[in-house]
């Protein structure tokens, strides 16, 4: 069967496996792979999907997995949402692309007037978008320096918050994402996080002060322009703060005259059983930064917040050939539409529900379980050697490998390696979420 044929396939909503995972096809492409793509370009299962909707993604063989990771937590709608496909199938007939800054469109307009209203605070609101969450990143860090008129952005220990060139110096985790990269953009100023598993005893509020004391000390509150946080820490680990963290780093940077981000590129849109996770600490943001599931997998992101912020770079200041592209736009006002009509908020808390429920019955006969934590569909399993805190990355490495095996697609981070963690779309239908979740449950028995 060729790719196209098997991609135009209606998908049922099974897992199948016809062939070892990766099969022959996937391996032959891997290899195509190994030839034609620069080496820096890993891929963490070599399948190679032909079609992907609900909780499955159909391979070139013929197989069929369970998607637990959501192209990195894209494709929060579904893979190839019907509302998704449509908008966009109406907007590539009608044009492709005109460049926003030079013959606008409506489609932009909306985006834009739909994240003001979503996003926490009921503040006047400006948005602008672009393509890839580090250029979303970089541009909230250009803003709030021309509002404040000062250099210093601060970030936290375990952040991940992109790949370009500012956006690595603001990522705390060396390999893979610095190593020999350097020398990275100055002004950025890295402190402690809130790590309720490594903390003891440091509670939020004393997580923010110790964070806080570093800043006053070694930065100093007046050269300060952002503070840049991930509500739950994506890439280092899922680590949900303990609560009030988020809450004395906002009240700080009101203060002190500083921009609070929310880098909610990981975190928003309903993945966590909220529009946005700030929303989970009572937070409002200055600026908050979206992208992945704001455009079910078509390349946007965004920057929102007060407008008075939003608006101190001079016109001209902000944008980019693509930002915003119709296509885009057209998907995101589709994701935003089918979150609201399918009540995927509450979806979502429904799925953290599950999966911390199975998940803690297995916590409790397994020691090398340190930690299960995250919120909503937005879940992570922190593995330790059993009696201690001290990580073990090479079990998390094999209990991946065997559920990939099993044909259940789970994706590991974590600054220390050690944790597993979970992001179904939420057009996961229970059977599979379920099934997953016992594949998981097998895989942790089988793996002395
Ligand atoms: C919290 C956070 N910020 C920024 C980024 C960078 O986004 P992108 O890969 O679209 O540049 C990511 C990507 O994983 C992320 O999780």
């Amino acid at each position: 069967m060729t790719t196209t044929e098997l991609a135009g396939q209606a998908l049922t909503q099974e897992r199948r496996l016809v062939t070892a995972i990766p099969g022959p096809l996937s391996q032959e492409l891997q290899a195509r792979k190994e030839s034609a793509v620069a080496r820096g370009v890993g891929t963490t299962l070599p399948v190679y999907v032909v079609a992907a909707g609900g909780g499955v993604l159909a391979d070139v063989d013929g197989n069929q997995l369970i998607d637990f990771g959501s192209g990195i937590a894209v494709t929060t709608v579904g893979n190839s949402a019907p509302a998704v496909v449509d908008a966009v199938t109406q907007q590539v007939a009608a044009f492709t692309h005109t460049c926003f800054m030079v013959t606008p469109y409506e489609g932009y307009l909306r985006v834009a007037e739909q994240l003001n209203r979503l996003t926490p605070g009921d503040h006047d609101k400006r948005t602008v978008l672009f393509n890839s969450g580090a250029e979303a990143v970089e541009n909230a860090v250009k803003i709030a320096r021309a509002h404040t008129r000062r250099q210093a952005v601060v970030v936290f220990d375990h952040a991940y918050h992109g790949r370009t060139n500012l956006t690595m110096a603001m990522t705390a985790k060396n390999q893979p994402y610095k190593h020999g990269f350097g020398p990275f953009a100055g002004e950025v100023y890295r402190v402690p996080a809130s790590y309720p598993l490594r903390d003891g005893d440091v509670d939020g509020a004393a997580a923010a002060a110790r964070a806080i004391d570093l800043i006053d000390k070694q930065v100093g509150a007046d050269n300060v322009a952002a503070v840049v946080i991930e509500p739950i820490h994506g890439e280092g680990g899922f680590i949900v703060p303990a609560p009030g963290f988020l809450r004395a780093l906002q009240n700080w940077c009101t203060e002190s005259g500083a921009v609070f981000v929310a880098d909610e590129v990981q975190t928003g849109f309903a993945r966590t059983g909220a529009m946005f996770a700030c929303e989970h600490d009572g937070v409002v943001p200055d600026l908050i930064v979206t992208a992945k599931g704001i455009a079910g997998g078509l390349p946007l992101s965004a920057v929102t917040g007060r407008a008075e912020i939003m608006d101190a770079p001079h016109a001209g200041g902000l944008g980019g050939t693509y930002g915003g592209n119709p296509l885009a736009c057209a998907a995101a006002l589709a994701v935003i539409d089918t979150i609201e009509r399918d009540g995927l908020v509450a979806r979502a808390a429904q799925i953290g529900d599950t999966m911390l429920g199975r998940l803690n019955t297995l916590a409790a006969t397994d020691p090398r379980i340190g930690d299960i934590r995250g919120r909503g569909a937005m879940i992570a399993v922190e593995l330790v050697k059993p009696g201690t805190t001290e990580p073990d990355a090479d079990l998390t490495k094999r209990i991946a490998a065997a559920a990939h095996a099993q044909g259940l697609v789970v994706l590991t981070c974590g600054t220390y390696g050690n944790v597993l963690r979970f992001l179904p779309p939420l057009s996961m239908p229970d059977h599979l979420l379920a099934e997953g979740l016992d594949i998981l449950d097998a895989v942790f028995r089988e793996i002395a």
